[in-house]
């Protein structure tokens, strides 16, 4: 049985005293749960955040790194950096990423060996746009980032890798996809994954999913066969409505 993995994308929102007070209060609300609760948090927020959630079972994710380990790239953050502070997990290829910074299939790539070589667990973003959803291109788009994102990994870092399907049109849109839908393209990538290493890797691999998740349809999207979980964005910033979708089988 793969466990359920939700994990907040705070993105670039809250600030270190904002942080520590959500935290605080998201502590004791989550306490029990036997899902897995990440928080991914700006930088600036990593040090803070993790001593708060020090003895609880909340973990704490970066949103980024580069793939060298270091040297002259002003204003980037390496994996080794992340690790030296405590940090356990990363998002890698978000969608804003691609969008926004120039983040491609191959640095993807390179980002989730790296992450491995410095023993953090990549929380990798896929997902098809709208044009690329009404052109009935879905399947194609994400079972193919999804290749490219993973090439050249072991079967066991594969399995170690949490993949987020998030369609780009329902990030922040307050649109989310069917449960039905969501649950489909799961499948596919899953499928594909099965295609390269093999079926008991792809059924050990979490695949969450995430776009305008929200306390009210995380228990649908949830309980279908194949999604693991979610990556919540807006939803994430609110520790009561954060705990009600970490709990949402309770
Ligand atoms: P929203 O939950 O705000 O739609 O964001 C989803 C997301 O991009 C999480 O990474």
């Amino acid at each position: 049985m793969r466990k359920k993995v939700i994990a907040g994308n705070w993105k670039m929102n809250m600030l270190p005293n904002e942080a520590i007070s959500m935290i605080t209060e998201l502590t004791p609300m989550v306490k029990d749960t036997e899902n897995e609760v990440i928080l991914c948090v700006p930088y600036t927020d990593l040090f803070y955040a993790l001593l708060t959630a020090q003895d609880t079972n909340i973990k704490i994710g970066a949103q980024n790194m580069h793939f060298e380990e270091k040297g002259a790239y002003t204003g980037e953050v390496s994996g080794k950096m992340l690790k030296s502070i405590g940090v356990e997990y990363v998002i890698i290829g978000h969608s804003e990423r691609r969008q926004y910074f120039a983040e491609t299939d191959e640095t993807v790539n390179k980002k989730i060996k790296a992450a491995f070589a410095n023993e953090l667990k990549p929380i990798v973003c896929v997902g098809e746009s709208l044009e690329q959803k009404e052109a009935g291109k879905t399947a194609e788009v994400i079972t193919n980032q999804t290749k490219l994102a993973l090439e050249g990994l072991t079967n066991e870092q594969v399995q170690n890798t949490i993949i987020a399907y998030e369609p780009i049109w329902a990030i922040g849109t307050g649109k989310t996809a069917t449960s039905e839908d969501a649950n489909n393209s799961i499948i596919c990538i899953r499928n594909k994954i099965a295609e390269i290493y093999g079926n008991e890797v792809a059924q050990n691999v979490i695949i969450q999913y995430g776009g305008s998740v929200k306390s009210s349809n995380a228990k649908e999207l949830f309980e279908t066969s194949d999604i693991d979980g979610g990556l919540i964005g807006g939803a994430s910033l609110k520790a009561e409505e954060f705990a009600k979708i970490v709990n949402y089988n309770k």
